[in-house]
């Protein structure tokens, strides 16, 4: 008899277990989980066990799903429009969405070249995977979107990180792309109006990124526009695939989660050359195959609201536009917070690092060494939920999702202003500087010092 089977039950699973090999594929073991997703669901648990939290996390609108949308879901159900649907979505959605291309974007797609999928997150993720090879580059501006990086390095190709400057309000340079391009470089992946600094790329500027992208016949462009509509004038989306020389290396990537208050439904898609949309359709059809045909008939009433989602979405945008004053307007009360503006989405991204590193320190709390920290702090003591800029590339900086009513909002910010005021939050040290902000305390005793050695070094009357 096997030794095992000699040995009693809780022995058979303890060996078990001890010879078990959890060894994981070394691309999994790699991927970071989302920083965003995380605090998200901390926030809840602690909401869930009775703590005040005010959530500005979560890449979530506050609305509700227009009206007409939901109504085209409930027709789903009584229709019985429930069953598997064709692998790259329902010949109505995808007429809708080569219309919609057409009219809104000018961009000319046949519905062959259209891949419906649950959310943009996998039409993100298929791309990458159809159009990569083993050690190609994936050039990812920063900051920038929490999953393209673990995305690009699941799909086996490095990800190469390109810093931009919130001077420069978060924008690639077309000469800083041409100085990173190796014969390597296969994708570039820009995302317009961006998660998360909320700025929008004007046509000049991507016109010189084209001009940089036609040199360089491997490469390819992920255009993400998943926030599209999610606009502020004078502002205005302007569609990568449209530029010259763009559409055959473009992989445009849409979706319903933001702008139709849609992110439960899960629904995206990706507009690519046929190759390319051939390629993540034959992913999706070995994964999870066709969306949800609820999703799905919803998607059509969706598209069928108007231009840019009509109505229902102009009146979300304008309540978006009027948080985002607000918030900057509070954010620049903060001494020692800067700002970009955004000109879409529903975020900011304060530069924050005078709260965290070498000094840092909140009364009652601790040393704040990092922006990690700085949100722990934030969350334990203010409530609030925000999350650390590292995730996104910007460890400097932490995301606020405005997301959320102007009061939640006034409440939220009232707190962290609060919570950095100098009586309670010692700043951190400039380097090779004295340190500008002190706690009463602190300046209290310094004050004593102050007028100690100005008395002792004051010239003296002879
Ligand atoms: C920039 C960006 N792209 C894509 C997605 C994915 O959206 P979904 O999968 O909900 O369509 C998100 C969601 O947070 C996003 O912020």
């Amino acid at each position: 008899m096997h030794r095992l089977f000699s040995q009693a039950p809780g022995a058979v699973a303890a060996e078990n277990a001890r010879s078990l090999d959890t060894a994981l594929n070394p691309r999994v073991e790699a991927v970071r989980p989302s920083k965003t997703m995380l605090l998200t669901d901390l926030a809840r648990s602690m909401r869930e066990s009775g703590v005040d939290v005010i959530a500005l996390a979560a890449g979530e609108p506050d609305f509700d799903t227009p009206a007409a949308i939901l109504e085209a879901g409930q027709e789903a159900l009584r229709k019985g429009i429930t069953r598997y649907t064709p692998n790259t979505g329902t010949a109505p959605l995808r007429a809708a969405i080569v219309r919609k291309l057409q009219e809104e974007n000018g961009l000319e797609y046949s519905a062959d070249e259209i891949v419906v999928s649950n959310g943009a997150k996998q039409s993100i993720w298929q791309a990458l995977l159809a159009v990569c090879s083993p050690g190609d580059q994936v050039l990812i501006p920063a900051p920038y979107w929490v999953s393209y990086p673990e995305m690009a390095r699941m799909a086996g190709a490095e990800a190469v990180v390109l810093d931009t400057a919130q001077a420069d309000s978060y924008l690639l340079a077309a000469e800083q792309l041409e100085a990173a391009l190796t014969p390597t470089s296969r994708v570039l992946i820009l995302c317009s109006p961006s998660n998360p600094t909320g700025t929008v790329y004007d046509e000049a500027r991507l016109r010189a990124i084209a001009e940089v992208v036609a040199r360089h016949p491997r490469l390819l462009v992920l255009s993400d526009e998943i926030y599209e509509h999610i606009i502020y004038l004078p502002a205005r989306h302007v569609s990568f695939a449209g530029l010259p020389g763009m559409w055959p290396r473009t992989l445009t990537v849409n979706g319903f989660s933001k702008c139709f208050a849609m992110t439960g439904w899960r629904l995206g898609y990706l507009a690519a050359p046929f190759p390319f949309a051939k390629g993540a359709a034959a992913i999706q059809s070995q994964s999870t195959s066709g969306a949800s045909a609820i999703a799905q008939h919803a998607g059509v009433a969706a598209l069928g609201l108007g231009y840019a989602g009509g109505e229902p979405v102009a009146e979300m945008v304008a309540a978006f536009r009027e948080r985002k004053d607000f918030v900057l307007g509070k954010l620049r009360e903060i001494e020692g917070v800067t700002v970009a503006e955004p000109a879409g989405a529903f975020y900011v991204l304060p530069q924050m690092d005078a709260f965290f590193g070498e000094g840092a320190h909140a009364d009652g709390f601790g040393d704040v060494p990092d922006p990690d920290t700085l949100c722990r702090y934030l969350l334990e003591v203010a409530h609030v939920a925000l999350v650390p800029g590292d995730a996104f590339g910007a460890p400097a900086c932490v995301r606020i999702s405005y997301a959320t009513s102007l009061a939640k909002l006034g409440e939220a910010l009232g707190r962290i202003a609060r919570a950095l005021a100098p009586d309670v939050f010692m700043r951190r040290l400039p380097v090779g500087r004295a340190c500008y902000s002190f706690s009463e305390k602190n300046k209290a005793a310094l004050d004593v010092l102050f007028r100690a050695l100005s008395a002792a070094l004051a010239p003296r009357a002879v």
